[in-house]
């Protein structure tokens, strides 16, 4: 008996993998968001055998000019096609320098169990040896793979599987430029899927939003030697709804910024700490959070941000948030 391929909505949106340049061996100067999808699918080897795709340009940008309004536009599109039971599951093709925002806003927002799989490209489609075709290919075996369900919105980018929690673009040019080994949960080899053993199911997070979730204004911070107090003053007077300290080390505030962040949450502006590093838990610690200040678990600002839009959008009380991120922030493993 043959069981009928999956079917999958294959939504693009632009970014280098639709990006074109006059000179094959141009990896820098192209324009992205060029090709229409039906373009791209025509430019490399059919994927007939693996699944029915269901093609559309949903959006053609550069990942850079993102706004929340296009994470909403996103995120209701995607959220009707996993509504709708002729579809099996997701992919959604994206420029590489925002993918991490929009997986997690995705993770945080589309309510369902099938596959949802980002991917993208560091070399435009007019290069030699672009990624695009092979990253492409990667993602529809993903989502085409019954164990991919249930795990949250997935990327797949240079042969790994990563959760969108963990999804971090860490490389200004280089194929491998997203998460590490270790952050992977899978990977594709040789047209094979290989999931870690034992399976991590890092689920969803259950979440309360949707895409119809109102977000909230936050913006970001950089802490570095000698910064200036001057934007945290600039954005408090524009009427921001929450600030994001990304902080050095464990999301650490210099003395000269914790009373301007005090004059924030003084205000009515809800501030969480978080680090640049990239890397590691920021944790409740002394000065810090004798200040009412909350900490982003394993979130990076970019995706602490993503949360703190959407819990103060949805209105959720302000002795609620850490919680949020407490239960948000920490990987889930579930059986
Ligand atoms: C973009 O993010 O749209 C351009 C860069 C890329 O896709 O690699």
């Amino acid at each position: 008996m043959t069981h009928p391929l999956p079917r999958i909505a294959l939504l693009a949106t632009g970014g280098t993998i639709a990006g074109l340049a006059d000179d094959a061996a141009d990896l820098i100067g192209y324009r992205a968001a060029q090709l229409g999808i039906a373009a791209l699918l025509a430019r490399m080897p059919a994927l007939d055998g693996l699944a029915t795709l269901v093609a559309e340009d949903i959006a053609a940008i550069d990942s850079k000019d993102a706004t929340p309004a296009f994470w909403q536009a996103v995120g209701q599109r995607v959220q009707a096609a996993v509504d709708d039971p002729a579809i099996d599951a997701v992919v959604l093709t994206h420029g590489t320098d925002t993918l991490e925002e929009t997986a997690w806003y995705l993770d945080l927002t589309v309510q369902t169990r099938k596959p949802v799989v980002l991917t993208g490209a560091m070399r435009p489609a007019s290069a030699t040896l672009s990624d695009g075709p092979q990253n492409l290919t990667d993602a529809v075996r993903v989502a085409a793979d019954p164990r991919a369900a249930g795990r949250g919105v997935l990327a797949v980018m240079n042969a790994r599987i990563l959760a969108a929690r963990r999804v971090a673009k860490q490389h200004t040019s280089s194929l491998d430029a997203f998460g590490l080994r270790d952050d992977a949960i899978g990977a594709v080899y040789d047209g094979a899927i290989r999931w870690r053993d034992p399976l991590p199911r890092m689920a969803a997070p259950v979440s309360p939003f949707s895409v119809r979730t109102p977000l909230a204004a936050v913006d970001i911070v950089v802490g570095y030697a000698g910064c200036s107090t001057a934007p945290i003053d600039a954005l408090v007077a524009e009427g921001v709804a929450g600030l994001v300290w990304a902080g050095t080390g464990n999301g650490a505030v210099p003395t000269t910024v914790a009373a301007r962040l005090r004059a924030a949450t003084d205000a009515g502006v809800v501030v969480v700490r978080a680090s640049r590093g990239g890397r590691g838990t920021v944790t409740r610690c002394a000065p810090d959070d004798d200040q009412p200040f909350l900490h982003s678990g394993d979130l990076d600002p970019g995706k602490s941000r993503v949360l703190l839009m959407l819990a103060l959008g949805a209105g959720e009380a302000a002795a609620a948030l850490q919680g949020r991120f407490d239960a948000v922030a920490t990987p889930r493993v579930t059986p």
